[in-house]
Order: C-alpha cells, then sequence, then structure tokens
C-alpha cells in the first residue's frame, strides 16, 4: 500500500508504510505495556518523523569532501518540535533522533471537563521558533491542536510553516482542523471511525498519555 490523501480529507496524509502499520497495531493492543509503548512510540516518531519533514526545504552551502569542494543540500532555515503535552512527548522523542538540531517546546493544553474546550497551562518555545512540527499522538476533537497551532501563529510562526504529526486521527479532529487552519497539514498512521461520548477515539488505543506514563 501506498501513502494516500485520505479521502474527503485534502489536508490529511496517511502513512501506509507496513512497519507503520504494525508497529501501531501493537500500541494499540491493550496488553501492550508502558515500556513496550514508550519503546514503539518512539519508533513511530522516527518513521512518521520521515515523512512529516519529506519537503522541507534545502539550501546548498560549501563544504569539502576528502576528493572534493561541493556545494552540498543542508536544511535551510530554524526548526523547532513542538510537542503537546503530555503525550507528545513519546512520540517527539523518535522525531528527535532525526533532527537533533531542531530546538524544541511544548505547548501543555488540558480539555475542560464542564465547557469542553481547551484550557492551556503551559508554553515554552523559543524566541523565534522558525518552522514547527506539532506533534501529538492522538488527533480527537482537534480542540488541543487548533489551540496549539493558534498559540504558534500568535508567536509568529506562519501557518504554512506549520505541520501536524499524529499517530491516529478521528474524523471530527481532521474536519476541525480543516476548518480552523487549512493550511495545515496532517500526517496520521491512521484515521479510525469515530470519537466516544468521552470524547475517546474508537477502536483508538486508548488514553496515550496515560499508556505511555503507566499513570493508568
Ligand atoms: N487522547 C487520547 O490519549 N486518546 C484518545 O482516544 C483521545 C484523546
Amino acid at each position: 500500500m501506498s501513502d494516500s490523501a485520505a479521502e474527503g480529507f485534502p489536508n490529511l496524509r496517511l502513512v501506509a508504510h507496513p512497519l507503520v502499520q504494525h508497529k501501531l497495531a501493537v500500541l494499540r493492543d491493550k496488553t501492550t505495556p508502558p515500556i513496550a509503548f514508550r519503546q514503539l512510540l518512539r519508533e513511530l516518531g522516527l518513521l512518521l518523523g520521515y515523512e512529516i519533514t519529506r519537503d522541507l526545504p534545502l539550501e546548498r552551502r560549501p563544504i569539502e569532501t576528502p576528493i572534493a569542494e561541493m556545494q552540498a543540500p543542508h536544511l535551510a532555515g530554524e526548526i523547532t518540535i513542538v510537542s503537546i503535552l503530555r503525550a507528545g512527548l513519546g512520540l517527539a522523542e523518535g522525531i528527535r533522533e532525526l533532527m537533533p538540531m531542531a530546538r524544541e517546546g511544548h505547548i501543555g493544553v488540558f480539555r475542560d471537563p464542564k465547557s469542553k474546550q481547551p484550557q492551556e497551562y503551559y508554553v515554552k518555545l523559543p524566541e523565534d521558533p522558525g518552522r514547527a512540527l506539532l506533534i501529538d499522538p492522538m488527533l480527537a476533537t482537534g480542540g488541543s491542536a487548533a489551540h496549539a497551532i493558534d498559540v504558534l501563529i500568535a508567536r509568529g510562526v506562519p501557518a504554512s510553516e506549520i505541520r501536524f504529526l499524529c499517530l491516529v486521527a478521528a474524523p471530527e479532529g481532521v474536519s476541525r482542523l480543516a476548518e480552523a487552519h487549512p493550511e495545515v497539514p496532517i500526517v496520521a498512521g491512521a484515521l479510525d471511525s469515530h470519537l466516544d461520548s468521552h470524547a475517546y477515539i474508537v477502536p483508538g488505543l486508548g488514553d496515550a498519555g496515560d499508556r505511555l506514563f503507566g499513570t493508568l
């Protein structure tokens, strides 16, 4: 299977690579313990990180190989990996390994149980983030992701320079992001069926933060 834009969701690219699908299946399994969950999340960060960085711009700079001088392509400009707390931390580990030169930021958002609206409790970003790779394994209602994108735009990151990476997306979240921020592409491992009455993704994998940190 090749990667594809999901039908009806032009902002979503699904990564059909067999390794991604296999690791995601193990991650979803409720018997997978936190230590394996953490390892798989990191590995999926590596694999999906390759996809989310596919179209980053390059610039040529002079280097000398042992044989000759050349203009070699390097990544252009600054990149910031931005984890949405807490579960984004697990997926960001793999991205950090791919791009140790990137800076990092963190955005903490929770959903108020009464108003169901995203409530921000923590934001730490570099002064000038450049391009942003926004990371959260679960795109459920899309409220936290839309809010985090608002924060990045308010800090001077153009919407066209933001990419969102998740493992599992719900149609509700993809639609919300398409409405709020149509310029932001989403890369995901899977598009699941729907949200349940508690806004968990079905079939999903449960609470990614609890499974990552063993706080079940
Ligand atoms: N966050 C999670 O961790 N899991 C879901 O299913 C939805 C949101």
